[in-house]
């Protein structure tokens, strides 16, 4: 059973009009983290922690990138240096980062945890989306990391004009991977599927779902999935993923 943890602030620095990039201190925490992974943190008198993506993990030093969307993360992104929050973690099953060279895909608020996975791969390209130049984020912390960073935006304001999946047809008509790994909305894993099928190119991807206990108790995270000889059945996002193979998830 994962462990609480109570985690001082390190930093918290807004990094788009609706994006936070936070740092705390949570030794133990990063001492068991891996790409993929995530954390269930505590928002105040919220009854139902919020999860997030671990975009790194660096030392004693976890890093978090939050979308303020609701009262838990407005919660969340005015804490301020020194103060001390609670948090569930690591939690979930992680990227399988073996091969010699990895796409990493990340769409919106999807594209933290692929910082994580390109920074711990062997060699990494990346392709991330967005709506619009305005909500670009770590652009400076992937092109650290990564051979190669594509973007794509929705109304073409930087970079390729279109979905994130155009753009990772473009790569993969250019050149092979070892395994593509994906995280963003379920509309664009699925895209990003179809694509990597029709290139044959293993994919693995990190599913977003609503939580509520975060390990595997309440059954609020569920998904369709199927085995190999075809056999569907209901997994945890929180306990069996949030990574799966795309092959094993049923897409709606
Ligand atoms: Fe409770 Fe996954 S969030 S079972």
């Amino acid at each position: 059973m994962p462990d609480v943890f109570n985690c001082t602030v390190l930093s918290v620095e807004q990094i788009s009009n609706t994006t936070y990039d936070m740092r705390v201190l949570a030794p133990e925490i990063c001492g068991e983290s891996r790409p993929g992974m995530f954390v269930h943190v505590k928002c105040g008198e919220l009854l139902l922690r919020r999860p997030i993506s671990i975009c790194d993990a660096d030392g004693d030093c976890l890093r978090l990138v939050i979308d303020r969307r609701g009262d838990g993360t407005k919660w969340l992104t005015e804490r301020k240096k020194f103060d001390v929050i609670d948090i569930l973690g690591p939690l979930g099953r992680g990227f399988d980062l073996s091969g010699g060279r990895l796409l990493a895909v990340g769409g919106g608020i999807g594209a933290p945890p692929m910082l994580y996975a390109a920074k711990r791969a062997k060699s990494a390209d990346c392709v991330l989306g967005f709506r619009s130049a305005e909500n670009v984020i770590l652009l400076k912390d992937f092109g650290g990391v990564c051979g190669e960073v594509g973007i794509a935006t929705d109304d073409g304001s930087l970079g390729y004009k279109g979905y994130v999946s155009g753009l990772v047809k473009l790569r993969l008509e250019k050149g092979s991977f070892d395994r593509v790994l994906a995280c963003g909305p379920t509309a664009m894993l699925k895209s990003v599927w179809e694509v990597c099928r029709e290139y044959g190119a293993p994919l693995q991807v990190s599913l977003e779902e609503r939580m509520g206990c975060g390990v595997g108790a309440c059954l609020v995270c569920a998904c369709k999935t199927a085995s190999r000889t075809g056999e569907e059945r209901y997994s945890h996002v929180c306990k069996d993923g949030p990574v799966f193979d795309a092959g094993e998830v049923v897409w709606q």
